[in-house]
């Protein structure tokens, strides 16, 4: 018989990875395929350490949008039903977001990292300075903010060439889970696209294999990896997914 549901156990612990398309049903735009946001812009331009340092203003004024783009979004099932399954795991739920927008806090969901940083927060280029929240909008270099030491204020967000955030605690509850969750992702950008080769070359703490599953419109790069693929958006397949035992 053909799995419909995802079963979780009482000893099970859920990793969940999430990409752009989980939020695609709130009106965000997804990075690759048409109308994406890679189509308009080359990522070199503004998701580079090099674009910054060549073009400030045109980095800011792409964060500057997507800020607004997600400020003015909404949570959807996908969100919310995230959220829900944490209320009934507690710490046995960890979520690993490589989306850069706060609709899974604002949905309910606690237990997550973002491993690509926060749109909703601004850093120094130059110096250890804490991030913190900033929500304001950039359009040209003259409202540009500048840090005590002289550097400017960047977005805290992960670019091309830089290191993704928490990888730490990332490996730690990849090493401990026994069902993987990855959702909305297109299985093609590194490290975040090898998590499902590292959960499948381990078994759980209870001997088994871990139990790893897609939920997205179509098949992504790594589909091969997973234990089943289960076609449809997000926000319709998640609210009728788990069976919780
Ligand atoms: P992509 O744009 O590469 O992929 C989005 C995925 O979402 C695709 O596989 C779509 O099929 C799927 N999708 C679309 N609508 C969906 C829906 N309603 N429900 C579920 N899935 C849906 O985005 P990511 O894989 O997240 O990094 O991209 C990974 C990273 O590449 C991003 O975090 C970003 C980007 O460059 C940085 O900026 C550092």
């Amino acid at each position: 018989m053909r799995t419909k549901r995802v079963t979780i156990h009482d000893e099970d612990r859920v990793f969940v990875l999430t990409g752009a398309g989980v939020s695609a049903e709130s009106g965000l735009a997804t990075f690759r395929g048409s109308d994406g946001l890679w189509e308009g812009e080359r990522i070199e331009d503004v998701a580079s350490p090099r674009g910054w340092q060549h073009d400030p203003e045109r980095v800011w004024r792409f964060y500057s949008l997507r800020r607004k783009a997600a400020a003015e979004a909404e949570p959807n099932p996908a969100h919310n039903s995230l959220a829900k399954l944490e209320s009934k795991l507690g710490n046995r739920f960890f979520l690993c977001t490589q989306n850069v927008d706060d609709l899974h806090e604002r949905a309910g969901s606690r237990n997550l990292v973002h491993m690509h940083g926060e749109l909703f927060q601004s850093c120094c280029e130059r110096c250890e300075r804490a991030p913190y929240v900033d929500t304001k909008l950039f359009e040209s270099k003259a409202e540009h903010d500048f840090c005590n030491c002289g550097g400017r204020i960047r977005p805290n967000i992960v670019w091309f060439g830089e290191v993704p955030f928490h990888m730490e605690r990332i490996f730690e509850e990849l090493h401990r889970c026994t069902v993987m969750l990855v959702i909305g992702t297109s299985g093609v950008v590194q490290p975040a696209a090898s998590f499902v080769h590292w959960a499948n070359e381990r078994y759980s703490t209870g001997g088994a294999p871990v139990r790893t599953y897609y939920i997205g419109p179509e098949h992504p790069a790594n589909a091969a990896a997973f234990t089943k693929v289960f076609e449809g958006p997000a926000g319709e397949v998640l609210p009728h997914l788990f069976d919780v035992r």
